[in-house]
């Protein structure tokens, strides 16, 4: 990893723009937050506002507390300005990068996702020189995993499971960082 810390930009995409995260957005992600259907697999709503207010300004160094990974948040907006979710990803000094994405039900079912995804990949190429992607996700989550697979991505090994220590009931999906297709 490059000891330099890299400014996050604004991403803008076809039907998505990612804004890097910031402490303001934590009243307007509350909303988009609070929706029980995000959370049928893992994780809980956040508690409160202020809660959410304290995370995201925690999370503006950009950097884990030890200093070596980036960790790097997105929220995500359609056309119209409404926030609709986020994206995330943690880049290790090995160059792989961990990628999250969760949207507010209203919002699936559209291809938002896969665009947002998609769209924080390229940046991950270009501004983070990451070579590896990798999900870890529940094996009961049925849309995350057509997600990962429409952006290519592939189960893992049982030997790269055991390296990350992936629990029974989760998957673990990669994908090299650039895809070469032969013309
Ligand atoms: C995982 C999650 C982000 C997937 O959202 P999604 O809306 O299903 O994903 P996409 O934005 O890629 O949309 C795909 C759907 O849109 C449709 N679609 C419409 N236009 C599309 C387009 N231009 N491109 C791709 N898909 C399109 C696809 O056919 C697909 O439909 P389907 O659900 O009937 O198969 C969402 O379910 C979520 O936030 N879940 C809660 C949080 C979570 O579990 N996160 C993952 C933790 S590992």
């Amino acid at each position: 990893m490059t000891s330099h810390t890299v400014r996050m930009h604004v991403l803008d995409g076809a039907v998505v723009r990612l804004e890097p995260q910031v402490a303001e957005h934590a009243e307007g992600m509350f909303a988009v937050l609070s929706d029980p259907a995000m959370y049928e697999h893992e994780n809980e709503p956040p508690p409160s506002v202020e809660w959410l207010n304290e995370r995201f300004r925690m999370l503006e160094s950009r950097r884990s507390p030890d200093g070596t990974e980036h960790w790097l948040n997105w929220v995500v907006r359609v056309p119209s300005s409404e926030l609709v979710g986020y994206v995330q990803a943690t880049v290790y000094e090995s160059r792989r990068a961990d990628i999250a994405y969760v949207l507010n039900s209203r919002y699936w079912g559209k291809g938002l996702a896969t665009a947002a995804v998609e769209r924080m990949i390229s940046e991950l190429v270009s501004g983070y020189d990451v070579t590896t992607l990798s999900a870890v996700l529940k094996s009961t989550n049925r849309r995350s995993r057509r997600l990962l697979e429409r952006l290519g991505f592939s189960i893992a090994s049982e030997a790269q499971c055991r390296a990350l220590e992936i629990e029974p009931d989760e998957l673990l999906m990669v994908r090299p960082a650039v895809v070469w297709s032969v013309p």
